[in-house]
C-alpha cells in the first residue's frame, strides 16, 4: 500500500490545466487582521508567508468581502476596488514565491453579521434567527432583485482585483450560513421570485455568482467553492441538494469543491454534530464526499476533523477526495503540513476549547474566537500559543469585538 506521505506529496492538477503542489489545504480561517476600515495590513503577508514556509500546497485566505457595507465581523478585509493593490500584492507573493498556490474566499455575510456591524442585515427573506441567537443577531431585511444583481456583480468585480493582484485562484463562500448558503437554504429563502420558490431558483444565485465570475477571470483561472452537506438544521438545505448544487456548479465548469457543513446556528463544521461512524475516520463529511464521488468527476477537497497522518492517507487512498482540508490544526501549528509529508504526526493535537462556561462552550463562536487569537500572535510574527487558557482568549475577545464594532462605527459615520 502506498504510504500517506506519498499520496499527501503527489501534485494536483485541476482540470483547466492549473498544478497544486501537494493535497494539503489550508481551509479558509477569517483572520480579522484588516483594519477597522477594512483595508489590507502587513500582518497577512506575514501570516501567510509562515503557512506557506509550512509546506501547505494550497492556501486559502478567511473570508474576504465584496462590500464595505456588509462585514462578516470587525477587522474583515474588503476588496471592491484597488485601494490596496500593493498590499494585496505582497500578500499572494508571501505565498506564490514559496511555491503554494493562494486562493481568496469571497464572502457576503448576509443576515450572519453581528449586530451593530453593518447599518443593516440583508437576505434572500426576512426569517429571524432561532431564539437563542437573536440577542447576537438581527432579523435581515428582504433584498430587492436590484440588489441581488449588484452583490453578483462585485463577487465578480473582487474576483478580477484578486486576479490581478496575483493570487492563484478565489473560492466563493457557499457554506456556514452566510449569504450564498441563505440563498440555498429554503428556511431562509422563502422568496417566489426567480431567486427562490423551488431548489432550482434558490441554486440560481450561486450559479450567476459562479458565471459572473468566470466572465471576469477568464477559463484559467481556478474558481472553487466552498459548500455545505447539509445545514444541519430542521428545514434546512439537505445533501440531496448539495449534491444537485455540486452537479450544477461541476457542469458549469467550477474547478474545485470544497465539503464542509453546519452554520453558526448548528455548528456542523466544529464537529459538534458528528456521528460516531465518522468520528472513526476523523473528517466530518467523508461519507458524504464518497457520495459526491460516484456523480462527479470535480476535484473535491474534505474539511473538518482530519487529524492524523493515517486518516489523510487512508482518505485519499480510498479515492472519495483529492484534498485534505486543515483548518485548527495549522492555527497551532504552522508548518505541520511539513512534518506530514516527511510521514511524521503533527506535534500538537487539536484539543476541546473549552471555559466551563456551558452556554459559551456550545457555541462555535468560542472556538473561533481562540483560534483567531493564534492568528494575530503569528501575524505579529510570534509564536503560536497551544495551550492558551480559554477563558482568558474569551475575555479578550469579548472586549476586542466590543471596541472593534465601535470604531468600525465610528469610521463609517466619518
Ligand atoms: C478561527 C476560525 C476562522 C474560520 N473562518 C472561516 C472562514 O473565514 N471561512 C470558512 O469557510 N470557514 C472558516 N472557518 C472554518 C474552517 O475553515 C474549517 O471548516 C473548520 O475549522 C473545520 O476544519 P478543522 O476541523 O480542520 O478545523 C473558520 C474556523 C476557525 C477555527
Amino acid at each position: 500500500m502506498t504510504q500517506p506521505q506519498t499520496l499527501l506529496a503527489t501534485p494536483l492538477t485541476l482540470p483547466n490545466g492549473s498544478v497544486l503542489p501537494n493535497r494539503l489545504a489550508k481551509s479558509a480561517l477569517s483572520e480579522s487582521l484588516g483594519t477597522y476600515d477594512n483595508r489590507v495590513t502587513p500582518a497577512l503577508p506575514t501570516l501567510f508567508g509562515r503557512w506557506a514556509a509550512g509546506g501547505t500546497g494550497l492556501l486559502i485566505t478567511g473570508n474576504v468581502m465584496i462590500d464595505r457595507r456588509a462585514l462578516g465581523e470587525p477587522g474583515n478585509v474588503v476588496v471592491e476596488d484597488e485601494r490596496d493593490l500593493p498590499l494585496l500584492q505582497a500578500w499572494a507573493e508571501s505565498a506564490t514565491r514559496q511555491g503554494s498556490a493562494i486562493w481568496v474566499q469571497l464572502n457576503h455575510p448576509g443576515k450572519q453579521s453581528p449586530k451593530g456591524l453593518n447599518r443593516e442585515n440583508v437576505s434572500p427573506s426576512a426569517i429571524p434567527f432561532k431564539k437563542d441567537m437573536q440577542a447576537f443577531f438581527d432579523t435581515p431585511r428582504e433584498l430587492t432583485d436590484a440588489e441581488i444583481r449588484d452583490i453578483i456583480a462585485r463577487f465578480a468585480r473582487s474576483a478580477a482585483i484578486i486576479k490581478k493582484a496575483g493570487f492563484t485562484g478565489v473560492q466563493i463562500h457557499g457554506a456556514h450560513g452566510y449569504l450564498v448558503s441563505q440563498f440555498l437554504s429554503p428556511h431562509h429563502n422563502i422568496r417566489s421570485d426567480e431567486w427562490g420558490g423551488t431548489p432550482e431558483k434558490r441554486r440560481r444565485f450561486v450559479l450567476e455568482v459562479y458565471r459572473a465570475i468566470r466572465d471576469a477571470v477568464g477559463a484559467d483561472f481556478p474558481i472553487g467553492i466552498k459548500l455545505n452537506s447539509a445545514d444541519f438544521q430542521r428545514g434546512g438545505f439537505t445533501e440531496e441538494e448539495s449534491l444537485d448544487t455540486i452537479k450544477a456548479l461541476a457542469s458549469a465548469g467550477i474547478d474545485m469543491v470544497e465539503i464542509s457543513g453546519g452554520t453558526y446556528e448548528a455548528p456542523a463544521m466544529a464537529g459538534k454534530k458528528q456521528k460516531a461512524s465518522s468520528q472513526a475516520r476523523e473528517a466530518y463529511f467523508l461519507a458524504f464526499a464518497e457520495q459526491v464521488r460516484t456523480q462527479v468527476t470535480v476535484p473535491l477537497m474534505v474539511t473538518g476533523g482530519f487529524r492524523s497522518l493515517s486518516a489523510m492517507g487512508e482518505a485519499l487512498a480510498s479515492g472519495a477526495l483529492d484534498l485534505i482540508g486543515l483548518g485548527r490544526p495549522l492555527c497551532i501549528e504552522p508548518d505541520a503540513s511539513r512534518r506530514l509529508l516527511s510521514g511524521q504526526e503533527t506535534r500538537h493535537r487539536v484539543k476541546p476549547i473549552v471555559t466551563g462556561i456551558g452556554m459559551v462552550d456550545r457555541m462555535a463562536l468560542m472556538e473561533v474566537a481562540w483560534y483567531t487569537r493564534q492568528l494575530h500572535r503569528m501575524g505579529a510574527g510570534k509564536e503560536p500559543k497551544p495551550n492558551e487558557s480559554a477563558l482568558w482568549s474569551l475575555a479578550n475577545t469579548v472586549v476586542g469585538n466590543v471596541r472593534g464594532t465601535l470604531k468600525t462605527r465610528r469610521l463609517r459615520a466619518s
